[in-house]
């Protein structure tokens, strides 16, 4: 009966709940009905045929995580194969892998200067153009650099630690001193540090950083004040508006935007049985959907001719190429996607990512870069 009649009951179900709370409206005194009433007959109807048999009931009990995991595994696997996927998943499960960007700000002549603390490690410098990043080449993975320091003259931290995928996705936005650039979902600050470190050393300039969540933009502004000089040249604005509506607040009219969307965050939530259990395949589907609003916005605002790179940190091709594939067929605003070779990571259909298995321990980090065409 329920699984024949299915529709039929719940869309009776639906009427009848309609009606009782229009009654309810209408006379809240008098909430009961004749036995012989249509409704009451309707009811009843209703409620026999949802005595769901046993075997149909779907369970209350909440699946443990190693269910859930079994269950992510599988999703994963359909897309990175049988060989791939288990090395790539216990490459996601070491810990994060970082790499320092040095903050040139913290030394009064805006020089490199590196803090005593590291002489005993192996650096290694990152061929980033216009900022200085190291990794250390022997790191397994971990916190293996010293805490950032305040330098004595300037009061300002020494460097910031990040996965070096981070830094790479900034690098696609080209950067360049005097823009009027938007950090669409910036807290805590990373990415943004990595922008202001390519935009220093000429007056002029703008960078919007832009955060929803109050209390992670207080991070930002607490990172921002960390790091950057009060008199710096580059003006700061901190907003805290819902990325999609950017909109609204005038097209055209950044040079360059970066949407760094929330996302599945999948090495984070693989270090956190109890993010791990929030799991589930529609979780992916629901974030696509705020990443393709975002990226609608981040179109609409961009100049003419200007830049929209695209990031996350998950491996979801969900969230990942399957939001620029989305955004090729039904964007109104036209643009390409520049296909570029980065100097870690890997190419896929519409842009780059790094998977730590293959990126020495970094990432996951995808992103893509579009420009709007004239
Ligand atoms: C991946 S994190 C950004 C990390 C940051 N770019 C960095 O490098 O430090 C995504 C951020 O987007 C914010 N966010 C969530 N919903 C948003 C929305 N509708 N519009 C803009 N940002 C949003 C989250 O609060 C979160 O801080």
């Amino acid at each position: 009966m329920y699984q024949t009649n299915r529709g039929y009951a719940l869309c009776s179900l639906k009427r009848i709940q309609k009606v009782f709370s229009c009654q309810n409206r209408l006379n809240p005194i008098n909430r009961s009905f004749s036995q012989n009433s249509w409704l009451y007959k309707q009811k009843l109807t209703v409620e026999e045929e949802l005595v769901i048999p046993e075997r149909h009931r779907k369970s209350k009990v909440p699946k443990t995580v190693e269910e859930v995991a079994k269950e992510y595994s599988k999703f994963y696997e359909n897309y990175y194969g049988s060989t791939r996927w288990p090395q790539l998943f216990n490459s996601l499960k070491a810990p994060s892998r970082y790499s320092c960007l040095m903050n040139k700000y913290s030394s009064i002549d805006e020089k490199l200067s590196i803090p005593d603390s590291f002489k005993e490690l192996n650096l290694e410098k990152f061929p980033f153009k216009s900022l200085d990043c190291f990794q250390i080449s022997n790191d397994l993975g971990g916190y293996s650099f010293p805490r950032p320091e305040k330098n004595d003259s300037t009061g300002l931290l020494t460097h910031y630690l990040l996965d070096a995928g981070s830094v790479l996705a900034t690098e696609a936005l080209d950067v360049q001193p005097g823009e009027h650039i938007l950090d669409m979902c910036a807290s805590p600050g990373g990415k943004s540090l990595c922008i202001l470190q390519r935009m220093g050393g000429i007056i002029g300039g703008h960078l919007t950083c832009n955060e929803p969540s109050a209390t992670r933009r207080k991070t930002l502004g607490r990172v921002m004040a960390e790091y950057i000089p009060k008199n710096f040249g580059v003006e700061i604005t901190i907003t805290g508006e819902e990325g999609w509506k950017f909109l609204y607040f005038g097209l055209d009219r950044y040079d360059k935007v970066l949407v760094d969307a929330p996302c599945s965050s999948d090495r984070h939530i693989l270090h956190d049985a109890s993010e791990l259990k929030l799991w589930t395949p529609s979780r992916t589907k629901n974030l696509a959907k705020r990443q393709f609003a975002l990226l609608q916005s981040a179109l609409k605002v961009v100049k003419p001719g200007g830049i929209i790179v695209y990031s996350t940190c998950t491996l979801s091709e969900l969230e990942n190429d399957e939001i620029i594939e989305r955004t090729l067929k039904k964007s109104k605003v036209p643009f390409e996607v520049i296909h570029e070779d980065w100097s870690f990571g890997e190419k896929t259909k519409h842009g780059w990512i790094c998977l730590p298995d293959t990126a020495n321990g970094f990432g996951p980090l995808y992103f893509a870069k579009l420009k709007k065409l004239e």
